[in-house]
């Protein structure tokens, strides 16, 4: 019994949906079809809506990091200077990635648990007027906070360069008005918000960003943006398409326009203010303190001298099914991080809290039981106006 039972409460993987599950277990079509065609094409014309672009959405088969690769192997010649905003392991993905293909890079660091700083961004820009690409990570998925991307569109904007964001683990979750805001490059990845299996990325083309697309002069083959637009106006896809994936696609897609875009944002709001007031309530400390600063899709807490995350999160895995995210690279050890995306309802937050109460306490660490879900149920109780 429960063999397969889980709450899988990482930043991404996420839950499916059953409709998309069912969704994708529809036989499969040829890639050429008729019939494969038309759902792509559905699914390439639903995929506007989440970014808010007037602009095409290319369906590529591809992890985030290959989304990421995609931008800068479309935008970064050899020998093009460009800015990097580093607020943690995704950040540092796009200077490796932007290193690969022999950029100058410029980074802007910026400390653990901080977000950039459009100003810091203004700066650099204006050290540096030559950088021709601008690299940001919308939730920065390692740390848990969520980048300003409206307000560093509004500094890059007045440069030449373009704009690229990373929103993997933010898209649906978090808002991107991508044309408003004057974003040129936005990727996002199947398994998070839109609640998928890995395997499929999105990107969207600004505009300014086709122009400088269209002069680019770097090596590329698998990742060329031009390829991918030319069969998207025959709803293809250059090579063979993740056929099962898009089927999916569609589901969640339609899924998403359901609840709707904005409500999707509130309740993703909603998910992170529930498990932040149930971690104050439980005496954690959260990684990222400034609840303005704090992503909707993913909530980092610390561990202490009393609290051991590892221990923590293999008791909440083998007890309470319950799979939790450790840190990474420099934060391994120190915290653990909640994934609260995709298809995951307010419920889910108060199972998950639950669960994470007695796992402190079978950990040794002293909690009072209840405090958190309190926490939690208080912030959902008023948002559903329930008198308390
Ligand atoms: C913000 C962000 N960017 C990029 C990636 C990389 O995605 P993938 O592991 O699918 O290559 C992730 C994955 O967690 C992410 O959270």
């Amino acid at each position: 019994m429960f063999n397969e039972y889980q709450h899988l409460r990482i930043p991404g993987p996420t839950p499916i949906a059953p409709e998309v599950q069912r969704a994708m277990n529809r036989t499969i079509l040829g890639h050429r079809s008729g019939e494969f065609s038309k759902v792509f094409k559905e699914a390439a014309t639903r995929s506007k809506r989440i970014f808010q672009t007037e602009q095409d959405v290319m369906i590529v088969a591809a992890s985030g990091t290959g989304a990421l690769e995609m931008a800068v192997a479309n935008v970064v010649n050899p020998g093009d200077k460009v800015l990097v905003a580093v607020t943690g392991v995704f950040g540092e993905r796009f200077v490796k990635i932007a290193k690969a293909y022999q950029a100058e890079v410029v980074v802007a660091n910026f400390e653990v648990g901080e977000v950039a700083d459009p100003l810091v961004i203004k700066e650099k820009l204006d050290q540096h007027p030559n950088i021709s690409a601008v690299f940001v990570t919308h939730c920065e998925t390692s740390t848990g906070v969520a980048n300003p991307i409206k307000e560093i569109a509004a500094v890059v904007k007045e440069s030449e360069a373009v704009f690229v964001v990373d929103s993997v683990s933010a898209l649906v979750g978090m808002d991107l008005k991508m044309d408003q805001w004057g974003v040129d490059i936005a990727v996002t990845a199947s398994h998070k918000a839109l609640g998928l299996p890995p395997g499929l990325a999105l990107i969207a083309v600004s505009e300014k960003a086709w122009k400088k697309v269209n002069d680019h002069h770097g090596p590329k083959f698998y990742w060329d943006l031009r390829a991918y637009k030319k069969n998207l106006d025959n709803n293809t896809t250059p090579f063979t398409g993740p056929v099962s994936l898009v089927f999916g696609l569609e589901e969640s897609l339609r899924l998403i326009e359901e609840e709707g875009l904005e409500n999707s944002f509130k309740r993703h709001y909603l998910l992170r203010d529930m498990v932040r007031s149930a971690v104050k309530g439980l005496g954690l400390e959260l990684l990222v303190e400034d609840d303005q600063k704090a992503s909707c899709t993913v909530t980092s807490i610390k561990g202490n001298d009393q609290l051991d995350v590892e221990k923590l999160r293999k008791v909440l895995k083998e007890d309470y099914k319950i799979v939790a995210a450790g840190g990474q690279q420099d934060l391994k050890g120190k915290i653990f991080r909640i994934g609260h995306m995709g298809y995951t309802h307010p419920m889910d937050m108060l199972t998950t809290i639950a669960g994470l109460e007695l796992a402190l306490k079978q950990v040794g660490y002293p909690v009072e039981l209840g405090r958190g879900v309190k926490g939690a149920e208080e912030v959902w109780a008023n948002a559903k106006g329930i008198s308390q």
